[in-house]
């Protein structure tokens, strides 16, 4: 960060205040941070205090005078190595998404050279609304980068859900990214470039009441080195993972949501693809009557019905859209007995290019471990790797796409070298027919 110049914009949300410990971090590291402040944001912080840490003037006003004469908009955006919006409210990026110019900040953000870094912050509403997800969607086909939001507890009370700004070290790590820093960024002459890949990861959480929730044993790990290989390749990755334990991966635009509803409506608003990766264990029921206090004991009383409905199929509804279909849609099969069979029935029933098939019998260990065996599946035939670790099966599958949206997917994946070994060995998955698929966890 030493030397880079950083132009925070703060947009008006009560998350204003996490950009004063924002820019004492990024002055640490050597940055020169200036900050446009919008009207609404002056009502959460002051520009006094903005000052005091930048050591620098605080820019508020369009037609300031003084300011537009020292340094107009068009200087203040063109000075900048890199552009950050935090908190970015619904409205400011309905009006990026316009192409608006009314204030300061916004005219900054329009007369801009390169694409801005995000960080959105409003209630989770406002955030799932479809105006906003179709806002994001413009953004995102214009090459405009987010961080979060994450997913958790708003100052409201009461209120949850994806739409909390990004953590300090989060936004510190993504601009670092978008300055080519700490990790190489997407490389412009691999396989991938110029592609955008949509990708679910980790298990969704179905809330049973405020304290506890239907869920499944997926780590993420193998979603989550998808991506990150989706992104060596040179991809624009939007990955949409469930509640899991690992960090998102460099570089990579991660959206955090915990039902399969928000997940759907996340890949809504990721959308238009040209790949679409279907990880994620999705619950397949959630729970209809979900209570809004935690259910407690009463005595004698027998233990709680739940009951249960289930969720929309998100990678059905992807493939089966009549419009904006990404050209590769592919799922997975996570499978405990007739790997092959259940595979090549679920290719059909859903209606996508490619399933990648595992066991995930309590046997295999793949459910939460490092290692993985898949069985590629699609229209033309089966091929089946060797056993790997999850990310080696990323790098693979990540070449295999590049290749089947070169080269078409009717196409035999490569390296289909033994049908009747694949059969075999999903055979073998017929041991553990007693693995839990769904737990409910208290
Ligand atoms: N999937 C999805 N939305 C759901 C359920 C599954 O997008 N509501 C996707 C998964 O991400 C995966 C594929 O569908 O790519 C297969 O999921 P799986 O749970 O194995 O199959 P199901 O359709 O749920 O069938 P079953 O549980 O009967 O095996």
């Amino acid at each position: 960060m030493k030397n880079k110049r950083i132009l925070l914009i703060i947009g008006g949300g009560i998350a204003a205040y996490k950009c004063l410990d924002l820019i004492r971090r990024l002055r640490e590291r050597g940055a020169i941070v200036r900050v446009v402040m919008t009207g609404a944001a002056q009502q959460f912080i002051t520009p006094l205090s903005v000052s005091a840490l930048t050591n620098e003037r605080v820019f508020t006003e369009l037609f300031d005078l003084n300011d537009e004469r020292e340094i107009g908009h068009i200087r203040l955006s063109r000075e900048a190595d890199a552009i950050l919006v935090a908190p970015a409210t619904a409205d400011i990026i309905a009006k990026m998404a316009g192409g608006h110019a009314n204030d300061l900040a916004t005219s900054v953000l329009l007369a801009s050279d390169k694409p801005p870094l995000i960080a959105p912050a409003m209630n989770p509403r406002m955030w799932l609304n479809p105006a906003t997800q179709r806002n994001v969607a413009r953004l995102k086909a214009d090459g405009v980068r987010f961080v979060g939001p994450d997913q958790g507890e708003m100052a409201e009370r009461g209120e949850a859900g994806p739409g909390r700004m990004s953590e300090t070290p989060d936004l510190i790590a993504a601009l670092s990214a978008m300055l080519g820093m700490g990790h190489s960024g997407p490389d412009a002459s691999g396989p991938l470039s110029g592609k955008h890949v949509v990708i679910t990861s980790g298990p969704t959480h179905e809330p049973i009441d405020p304290v506890r929730y239907i869920a499944n044993r997926s780590s993420g790990k193998q979603g989550h080195a998808i991506a990150a290989a989706a992104q060596r390749a040179g991809a624009r990755v939007t990955l949409i993972s469930g509640p899991v334990t690992i960090p998102d991966p460099a570089g990579v635009d991660t959206w955090h949501i915990e039902t399969a509803s928000e997940m759907k409506a996340a890949v809504a608003g990721a959308l238009p693809a040209d790949i679409a990766v279907f990880c994620a264990a999705v619950a397949d029921w959630r729970v209809d009557n979900e209570n809004g206090q935690k259910i407690k004991k009463a005595k004698g009383a027998p233990p709680p019905a739940l009951s249960l409905v289930a969720n929309p199929d998100i990678l059905k509804t992807v493939a089966s859209l009549k419009s904006g279909r990404p050209r590769l849609v592919v799922g997975f099969a996570a499978e405990t007995e007739k790997v092959l069979e259940h595979a090549q029935a679920k290719l059909k029933s859903k209606g996508c290019d490619l399933i990648v098939a595992n066991d995930v019998s309590s046997a295999t260990g793949v459910m939460g471990g490092d290692r993985n065996c898949v069985h590629l599946v699609t229209r033309d035939g089966v091929t089946s790797w060797p056993e790997m670790g999850k990310d080696e099966v990323a790098q693979k599958l990540v070449e295999e796409l590049a290749r089947l949206i070169e080269t078409g997917v009717a196409n035999q994946p490569s390296a289909a070298k033994s049908k009747s070994k694949a059969k075999a060995r999903a055979g073998r998955g017929d041991a553990a027919k007693n693995a839990r698929k769904k737990k409910v966890r208290k």
